[in-house]
């Protein structure tokens, strides 16, 4: 009803906007203000997480680049070697697990089927697994060892948004934590990012107060047939996870490469007025990266493509080079996710709509998927 949807067309509409309390209510408790994490309910003795020497993730679809995406962060503040895994891939090609694997399973619902299968799979060779979870007393939490709630409230659209963003907030938590009991070298900036998540649900609400250019924009490409999302490091996963919500959503061709995959073969897809969405990473820190995509940008602009540039506020070596630009608050390099995904989530919202699609009900699909 329209009272459930709290005056919004669409439940997805609601779940957008409700992003900054989302990310909020999941730090809550769980970091203070002098940069120090307590995850109690991280049930996994502190002496088990120091001789953890794989970290492994499973889950599918969003959930999926969620843990693309903690997979940065997990190997830069506890340099413990992490892998990322399709759920319903995991436990085909007989996994390499022992008592030493730390398996993250993240799922919104708890009930993904291939999540389950695949965290019963690695319980069975003696892994720990610790389940990242939206829905208390869920099946896939009950059956692991330890879970870490998200804390997004129900999420009743079937294209994920605040489930998303409080997963990535989970995942870092893991990952700091991880870093914190044993102690890593990155300490000062383990605890420097502690406080940055403080601010986060802030950025996150100020992207929310600028998205209407974006909404236009979404509006403007209603009858193209593709879009291409492009990114590197963090904003890569962020590019698939638009490409996912445009192919949910607007039922239109989306796909997400790395952009330093674009050489080896997609910029041969790039025509006159294609447009592609690119992720741009900060300026600052890795500005390697930063100065490649700009010559991605340039590369893919000559060849006639219609460039939607998202990066950060003061980032001006872009702005020759993009027709549209999309502005993100300045954020540390690994947080970046959580506010760049939020313009991508609108504009396939708003393309669906455009189209006349049922944006909370896409066809084809179901909120939890039970069967394997
Ligand atoms: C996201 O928009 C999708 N509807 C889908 O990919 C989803 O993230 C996936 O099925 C996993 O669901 P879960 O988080 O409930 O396990």
């Amino acid at each position: 009803s329209a009272a459930e949807k709290g005056g919004y067309d669409y439940f997805m509409l609601k779940e957008i906007a409700e992003q900054p309390k989302a990310v909020a209510d999941t730090l809550l408790g769980r970091i203070d203000g002098t940069g120090s994490l307590t995850l109690d309910e991280v049930r996994i003795a502190a002496g088990v997480l120091r001789e953890v020497d794989k970290v492994v993730i499973v889950a599918c679809g969003t959930a999926f680049h969620a843990g693309l995406i903690a997979k940065y962060a997990i190997e830069h503040w506890t340099r413990i070697p992490c892998e990322v895994e399709l759920a319903s891939e995991f436990r085909y090609r007989d996994p390499i697990l022992d008592q030493q694997t730390l398996v993250i399973a993240i799922s919104q619902s708890g009930e993904t089927m291939d999540t389950l299968m695949a965290l019963r799979h690695a319980r069975e060779q003696g892994a720990h697994v610790l389940a990242i979870c939206n829905t208390n007393g869920s099946t896939i939490p009950r059956e692991s060892d330890a879970v870490l709630y998200t804390h997004a409230g129900p999420e009743v659209a079937v294209a994920s948004t605040k489930a998303f963003l409080t997963q990535l907030v989970a995942c870092y938590l893991v990952a700091l934590y991880l870093g914190q009991v044993r102690g890593t070298q990155w300490a000062d900036e383990i605890r420097a990012v502690v406080r940055d998540l403080a601010s986060i649900a802030g950025a996150v609400e100020r992207v929310l107060e600028t998205m209407e250019p974006v909404r236009e924009l979404a509006r403007s490409l209603a009858d193209k047939n593709t879009v291409l999302f492009l990114g590197r490091h963090v904003g890569y996963p962020v590019a698939l996870e638009g490409a996912l919500k445009l192919k949910e959503l607007a039922y239109m061709h989306a796909e997400g490469f790395a952009a330093g995959e674009l050489k080896h073969g997609p910029i041969a897809l790039i025509e006159d007025d294609l447009p592609v969405v690119v992720v741009v990473p900060s300026p600052r820190g890795r500005s390697v990266l930063h100065d490649k995509i700009v010559s991605n940008i340039q590369e893919i602009r000559a060849r006639g493509a219609r460039t939607i540039v998202i990066a950060e506020e003061g980032d001006e070596a872009v702005v020759p080079y993009a027709d549209h630009l999309i502005r993100i608050p300045v954020t540390p390099t690994l947080l970046q996710p959580l506010v760049a995904t939020v313009p991508l989530q609108v504009f396939a919202c708003e393309l669906a709509t455009a189209r006349g699609n049922e944006v909370d009900q896409p066809r084809n699909l179901a909120k939890s998927v039970t069967v394997e």
